[in-house]
């Protein structure tokens, strides 16, 4: 007996005519917001709680219009929103989507494929190796490393150091870690200016926050190989056994590059695992002038870089590159009967390489934005973001009462305000901050502070794809004119 015959109809989805309406209203919509972000402020200017208390506390029980909807969108949500898409945008790194890749979002989203297997969305599977195949030989990486793309670098070294873990104790997953007497203590070696997430993945994989050392850096913030050697002989001369070196390309405070050819040799010479975390700065492997500071990449066992970060790719996405992929596998493969498929041997199931079961269509809008920009265009964006914060850097030498804090190897520019004879430390922390609070009020530029050596310093990154030479010349003016008011 058929459905209609029977009375049973689907409520169903919106109506597709409706879809395509409003498809193009929202394309308008966000065409218009390209064209020009700076007519909301960067930094969202609303207070804690402001959209709750807009909002109704419990959802409708009759549909509304999506014209209701897309209005509340307009009045209530967007104010909350701080714009990454903004050429003032300069705080933490500066990322920023493109064209290509939202479009590409838009695909994904239609198309709504879940690539846990090869068969549920071949495709999927398929285009992730081929994108994260040219942007490996982009990179000059050698085709022993395979690429696997997750949500986030935090995600990807949890993954890394479990795979790391594995190869140590090969056992872990049968007998774990908890309450064993037949293994020795473990060590994870990283900079004072490691990313946080490695520490968070350290807790996660049960080795607990002890098992972290902190070698220390040079006066560039790079971790210094020497104490990384000894640190290393005095743990294993106490029967410590060492894990995993983590070496960043470009540091989230300061980009500090540690020596990675260097930490390379000792971690080959001493068989640890060695994961080169290049989540910011590791599209910058793809410029002739920066392959020496990679130098050494090419023998992690796991390397991340995020295009989601700095190759203009939206929100998330960051891919992890292994040059020993069966051990990854091995840590994270089990399949359940219901995921049991015949042609196992023959494809290959993302599933295998992670936790996740299910996974976004991702490689879609990184294959979309290499196509779409090719090498040359990127590196011509790359460029002009390094030429921008070269500039930058030149205009806060050459100022008497402004001091730069750091080396810029790339496009981040640390400094702060430092009147002549004032040396105070907390007044100057309190100086800067007040600074920064004005600038980001001003709704004009955003900028964001870390710590240097003690001392407080505010930093501007650049890599907005809009961001033009007069955004960076605004921001500058707007710091000068705060400072001349605190
Ligand atoms: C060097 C570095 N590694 C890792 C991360 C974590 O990135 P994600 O937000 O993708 O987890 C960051 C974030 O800024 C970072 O700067």
């Amino acid at each position: 007996m058929s459905a209609e015959r029977d009375g049973i109809h689907a409520p169903g989805d919106m109506d597709p005519e409706a879809f395509r309406q409003e498809g193009h209203r929202i394309v308008d919509w966000l065409a218009d917001y390209f064209k020009a972000p700076e007519r909301f402020p960067v930094l969202a200017q609303v207070a804690p709680g402001d959209l709750v208390a807009a909002l109704p506390a419990s959802a409708p029980e009759s549909p509304e219009s999506f014209d209701a909807i897309f209005r509340d969108f307009e009045s209530l949500v967007v104010p909350g929103i701080t714009h990454w898409n903004h050429p003032g945008f300069f705080a933490y790194f500066a990322i920023s989507g493109s064209g290509p890749g939202v479009l590409a979002e838009m695909l994904a989203a239609g198309l709504n494929v879940q690539a846990m297997l090869w068969r549920t969305s071949p495709a999927a599977t398929e285009l992730e190796q081929v994108a994260l195949g040219w942007l490996r030989q982009l990179m000059h990486l050698p085709p022993s490393f395979e690429g696997v793309i997750y949500d986030t670098a935090s995600i990807a070294v949890l993954h890394a150091l479990a795979a790391a873990r594995e190869a140590v104790v090969p056992d872990v997953r049968s007998k774990g870690l908890a309450g064993r007497t037949d293994l020795p203590r473990f060590r994870v070696y990283l900079s004072a200016h490691t990313h946080s997430s490695a520490d968070k993945s350290v807790i996660l994989l049960g080795l607990g926050q002890d098992a972290i050392t902190h070698v220390p850096g040079d006066a560039y913030h790079a971790m210094r190989v020497d104490k990384l050697a000894e640190a290393i002989a005095a743990d294993r001369k106490a029967g410590i056994v060492p894990l995993a070196v983590i070496a960043t390309i470009g540091t989230t405070s300061s980009t500090a590059v540690d020596p990675v050819d260097a930490i390379a040799d000792l971690c080959e010479a001493e068989g640890i695992w060695l994961h080169v975390d290049a989540a910011y700065a590791g599209v910058m492997a793809m410029m002739p002038e920066w392959r020496e500071i990679f130098r050494g990449a090419e023998r992690a066992d796991t390397l991340v870089v995020n295009p989601h970060k700095w190759l203009f790719t939206p929100f998330d996405c960051s891919v992890l590159y292994c040059r020993r992929m069966d051990v990854l596998r091995q840590a994270f493969s089990l399949v359940a009967e219901y995921l049991k498929t015949t042609d196992a041997s023959t494809v290959r199931n993302l599933m295998d390489t992670g936790i996740q079961l299910g996974r976004r269509f991702r490689a879609l809008k990184l294959w979309m934005v290499l196509r779409y920009f090719g090498a040359e265009g990127i590196r011509a964006r790359l460029e002009h973001h390094v030429a921008l914060a070269r500039h930058l850097a030149q205009w806060i030498d050459e100022t008497d009462g402004w001091e730069r804090m750091a080396p810029v190897p790339f496009s981040v520019v640390c400094f702060r305000c430092h009147p002549r004879g004032e040396d105070d430390e907390a007044a100057l922390e309190r100086r800067n901050q007040a600074i920064m609070n004005a600038v980001n009020r001003s709704g004009e530029a955003f900028l964001s502070h870390t710590k240097l050596d003690g001392h407080f310093v505010l930093r501007m990154a650049i890599g907005n794809l809009r961001t033009e030479q007069r955004h960076v010349r605004r921001a500058w003016t707007l710091l000068q004119e705060a400072a001349a008011t605190v």
